[in-house]
This record gives structure tokens, sequence and C-alpha cells, in this order.
């Protein structure tokens, strides 16, 4: 038995390799150094998907502009109902209107739809209209622009096109483990995706960026973070963004990229105070718990930098990450077997059935 599967080899895969022991992450073939700020991401959705889909076009953004178009017809569904829930619980909702199936329209759609509906979430909870795709954008550009309402500065989609290509796929996580999990018993693609969103939602996978940012800003000073994650770690609270159950001993390599993006961005926009800050903690964490940080860590304050609220911080990562899940419920179905592990029963045994009366 193993607790929570460390270590458990539970599928094949020819998507990506995630190396703890060495601190590397490959995707199709490629280092995520060689990807991220190299590749757009739609060009690695296209590599994600390539094997996948008979009609795979060599240039994927024109169909992923149109997917976004599409899915925007959906935003009209967003009542009073859906404006009181969290945004990715809305944007959960939403997107159960897309119709279901396994071929390269719906995996476009499902991989346009966060992108859309988180954007029109949080504007139409601020009481603004919200704003149609741009499909000759490209996904990052288009993404903040829908959020803010004006179209973002080249560095500021180039930051945001390095983050969905770092976290586009990641072996086996928790979410696409889930999905895969759902795909084994022939469900179809957004049945897969919509348990993945559920796994995805917790705080101890995609929903920690968020809990990352409300801890730097309630800290607000560096002697502040370490007064706050001292006070956390006396009461054995978890500090977020620290910690990763495959890279142990080595860095995350994505927060190593989010690092340098986010040292980038606050130079560009004159916040080197809000870098130094996350150095502190990351000193701190290593110092006192032997602990790195994981991409959540660096992610949250290069997207708090983009303008992006707090609550839409997981459904940006949902954005990314719905890619790679798609290609791998599509490969879970190419070489589809059952998933259906034992239990190890630890209760009685001899018990006497109740009497009758
Ligand atoms: N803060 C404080 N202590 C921690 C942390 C943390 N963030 N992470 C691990 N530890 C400690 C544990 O308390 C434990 O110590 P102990 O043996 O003295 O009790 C030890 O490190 C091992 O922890 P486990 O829980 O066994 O490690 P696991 O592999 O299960 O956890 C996880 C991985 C869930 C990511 C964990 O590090 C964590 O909770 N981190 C905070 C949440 C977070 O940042 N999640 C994002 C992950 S990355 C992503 O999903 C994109």
């Amino acid at each position: 038995m193993s607790d929570g599967l460390e270590d458990v080899v539970a599928a094949d895969t020819v998507l990506s390799e995630v190396d703890g022991k060495a601190g590397h992450l490959i995707i199709r073939g490629r280092t995520l150094d060689e990807l991220a700020g190299r590749t757009s991401f739609e060009d690695l959705v296209q590599l994600l998907f390539q094997g996948f889909f008979e009609d795979l076009p060599t240039q994927i953004g024109p169909a992923l502009g149109a997917a976004r178009a599409e899915v925007f017809a959906e935003v009209s569904a967003l009542d009073t109902g859906l404006l009181d829930r969290t945004p990715i619980e809305a944007m959960r909702a939403l997107t159960a209107r897309l119709a279901d199936g396994d071929d390269l329209e719906v995996a476009l759609r499902l991989t346009a739809a966060p992108a859309v509906f988180t954007a029109a979430v949080v504007r139409s909870q601020a009481g603004e209209a919200p704003v149609a795709p741009d499909p000759t954008l490209s996904h990052a550009a288009d993404i903040l622009r829908m959020i803010k309402g004006r179209v973002p500065t080249q560095s500021e989609a180039t930051a945001l096109d390095t983050y969905l290509v770092t976290v586009s796929d990641h072996g086996l996580n928790a979410s696409t483990f889930a999905a895969r999990v759902i795909a084994s018993t022939q469900s179809d693609l957004y049945g897969a995706l919509a348990g993945a969103i559920a796994s995805l939602k917790g705080t101890l996978h995609g929903g920690a960026n968020e809990a990352v940012m409300a801890m730097l800003l309630e800290a607000g000073t560096e002697a502040g973070l370490e007064t706050l994650m001292r006070t956390k770690l006396a009461a054995r609270e978890r500090i977020m963004g620290f910690g990763h159950r495959v890279y142990m001993h080595k860095p995350d390599p994505r927060a190593m990229l989010m690092k340098e993006a986010l040292e980038r961005l606050t130079k560009e926009k004159s916040e080197l105070q809000l870098f130094k800050l996350c150095e502190t903690g990351e000193r701190f964490m290593k110092q006192e718990k032997g602990l790195y940080p994981n991409l959540d860590y660096y992610a949250a304050p290069v997207f708090y930098l983009l303008g992006i609220p707090i609550p839409l911080f997981t459904p940006v990562f949902l954005a990314a990450r719905t890619a790679g899940i798609s290609a791998h419920v599509m490969e879970q179905h190419a070489h589809n077997r059952l998933f259906r592990p034992r239990v190890l029963y630890k209760g009685p045994r001899n018990l006497h059935p109740p009497e009758k009366h």
C-alpha cells in the first residue's frame, strides 16, 4: 500500500515526464527550458494534441480563436445564481453547457472555455459587460484583454504566454489523474474535464495560487512575511506555494521560470519590492523547513502584476492545464484499461448480524 499512491506508476504516456530527482520537466520530448518563452501556447497545444486528432491543423491559433468566439455565446447563460458563486464554480457550470464528444472541435472548445468564461464571470460580477473574444489575438493576449478590457502590452502577453506553456501539462498530477480515471470508464472528454476542474480547485493543488497572493498581501513587508510564516508554521499550518510531491530535493523548474518572469515584470513596473518580498519567503522556507517554492509561489505575484483578479488565479491555471488534460483523456481512450485499484479493508469481519425483533 502506498499512501497517496506516492511513486506508483499508474499509466504510460508520451505527453510529459516530471523528473523530480533532476528537477526537470519534459513535454513531448523537449525540456521546459526549450519551450517556455520560445514556443507559443498555441504551438504547445498543437504539440500536445499531435497523434490524437486526424484533422489537426499545423497552425492551431485560428481554430483556437474561433473556439473562443463560439463559446462566448454561452456567456449569455450567466444569471444571478451563477454570479453569486466563485468564478471557478460559475465557470464549471457554464462549461457544462458545451456539447460533449471526442473530436478536435470539442477539445478546442473545452480548451478555450476557461479563458472566455472566467473573464466574463469576473466582469459580470463587477457589473461590467463581458468583453467578446478577439480571435486574431494570441490566446494569452486575449485572456488579458477579456479580463481587463484593454489589449495588454507585448511584455504582459509574453509573461502570460510563458505561464500557459509552463503549466500546460505535468505528468499524472491530481486533476490529470482524476480525468484519466473518468476517461477509463469510456466517459467523454467533458465528463473527464468536469472531474478535473473539481480536483484542481482544491488548495493542495490549483487553489494554492490564490492563497499565496492572500498571504503575500497580508504580510506586506519582508519582516511581516517572516513573522506570518513563522506563526503559521508554529500552528502547524501549511505554507501555500511550498513543497511538492515530486520535486522534493530539487526546485520546481516551473517555479524558477515564473521567478524569472516576475523579476522581469517587477523591473518593468517598478515593483521590485514585491520580488524581494517573495525571495525573502523563499529563503525563509528553505532555511526553516528545507522546502522549495512550487509553481504557484511565483505564478501568483506574476498574475497580480498582470492585473488578474485573485479569484481568477485558479481558473487561469485551468485555462492552461485543460490542454494537457484533454490530451491525457485522448491518450487514455486510445490505450484504455479501466482503472480499478483495490482498497485495503480494515474493518471487522466477524460481526454477527443484528437480531431480528
Ligand atoms: N508548508 C509546511 N510544511 C510542509 C509543506 C508546506 N507547504 N509541504 C510539506 N510540508 C511538510 C509536511 O508538514 C511534512 O512534514 P512532517 O513530515 O514533519 O509532517 C512534510 O513536509 C511532507 O509533507 P507531505 O504532506 O507528506 O507531502 P506531500 O507530498 O503529500 O505534499 C503538497 C505535497 C500537498 C503539495 C504539500 O507540499 C503542500 O501542502 N503544499 C502547500 C500547498 C501547495 O502549494 N500546493 C500547490 C502544489 S503545486 C500545484 O498543484 C500546481
